[in-house]
């Protein structure tokens, strides 16, 4: 029997998900977007990222995002961060949680960053210590955990080594990515065998994306192994403009119709997040991914 103590969800879609849209999403629309999320419930939501405009310019004006969104004291405004210029513009906007990313294979993290696994990490050193010296908490994500789209399958002991040393150097939380949403129950048992010895089952969260329609079971594997956050993202957005083919992050919507089935309390309101889910898809011209979404909104 899997205990039912409280699910967190770390809603990515205004990131992860808007990262990817062709078309840019305007700073206003994407803060309406934020507080009608927290307004459903969620209370980690990604706001942004702090990367360069050049290479992400769907996050141009993620400050500008900042401004706009409702702050206070039981909401989570998180940004990823690249580097020192990045955590110099989130702790500019108030963030509460920054995110470090870096991934599992080599050649992934020189598309994405450039540079290697272990420049990254080198880089991520004085960013830990800066926003820990300001008081904020620190995510660290880990890509390709299963599989990578230019090196193929990637061994769990690659990841483990990963997630070891940045724990090291003070991440908080490690979020476990399968980039290309390859992986399946099996794989992550793998992994979570591999993982779960180097730090408590509340410091680790798994971000999934649905490319094969696996995310739902994969996430029920780890719930049986005691991990309690997941990433999501409303209507299914999401995608990272470095890994070619790979869609959307599994759905807040999808995930929650799990959760309350199995007695997990969230705090989030379904009916209202499938409601900005399809009000989100009809603005952005898409169809709605999410299975649970559709079902909800279609009647
Ligand atoms: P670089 O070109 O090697 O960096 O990029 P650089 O230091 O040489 O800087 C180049 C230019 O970028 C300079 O401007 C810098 O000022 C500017 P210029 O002088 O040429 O005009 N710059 C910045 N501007 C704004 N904010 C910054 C910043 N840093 C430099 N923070 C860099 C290296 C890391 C900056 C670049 O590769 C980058 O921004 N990459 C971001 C890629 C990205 O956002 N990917 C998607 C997110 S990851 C993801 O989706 C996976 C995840 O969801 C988990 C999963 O699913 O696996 C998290
Ligand atoms: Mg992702």
């Amino acid at each position: 029997m899997m205990s039912r103590e409280n699910v967190t969800l770390v809603e990515v879609g205004l990131r992860d998900g808007l990262q990817n849209e062709s078309t840019p999403v305007s700073a206003s629309v994407r803060a309406d977007w934020y507080n009608a999320l927290a307004d459903a419930g969620l209370r980690r939501i990604e706001a942004g990222s702090f990367v360069s405009p050049r290479w992400v310019p769907q996050m141009a004006n993620t400050d500008d995002v900042m401004r706009q969104i409702r702050h206070d004291a039981k909401l989570s405004a998180e940004v990823l961060v690249p580097n020192l210029k990045g955590l110099e513009g989130a702790l500019a906007s108030d963030a509460d949680v920054i995110a470090v990313f870096t991934a599992a294979s080599e050649s992934f993290n020189q598309k994405n960053i450039n540079c290697s696994i272990a420049e990254s990490l080198e880089r991520f050193q004085p960013v830990i210590a800066g926003a820990k010296q300001a008081g904020k908490r620190v995510r660290a994500y880990v890509s390709c955990v299963v599989g990578c789209p230019y090196e193929g399958p990637i061994a769990p002991a690659q990841v483990a080594r990963v997630v070891e040393q940045l724990l090291e150097i003070g991440a908080d939380e490690i979020s476990l990515g399968d980039t290309i949403g390859v992986a399946r129950p099996k794989e992550i048992h793998a992994l979570l065998d591999a993982t779960l010895p180097l730090l408590p089952t509340n410091k680790l969260a798994l971000h999934c994306h649905d490319t094969r329609g696996q995310a739902i079971a994969n996430i029920y594997a780890s719930l049986e192994r005691g991990i309690r956050t997941f990433d999501s993202a409303v209507a299914g957005l999401g995608g990272c403009p470095y890994a070619k083919g790979a869609t959307g992050n599994v759905a807040t919507e999808d995930v929650l119709y799990l959760l309350e089935g199995e007695g997990f309390d969230t705090g989030v309101d379904l009916d209202a997040v499938a409601r900005l889910g399809d009000t989100i898809c009809k603005t952005l011209d898409r169809a709605n991914p999410s299975r649970v979404g559709r079902a909800l909104t279609s009647c």
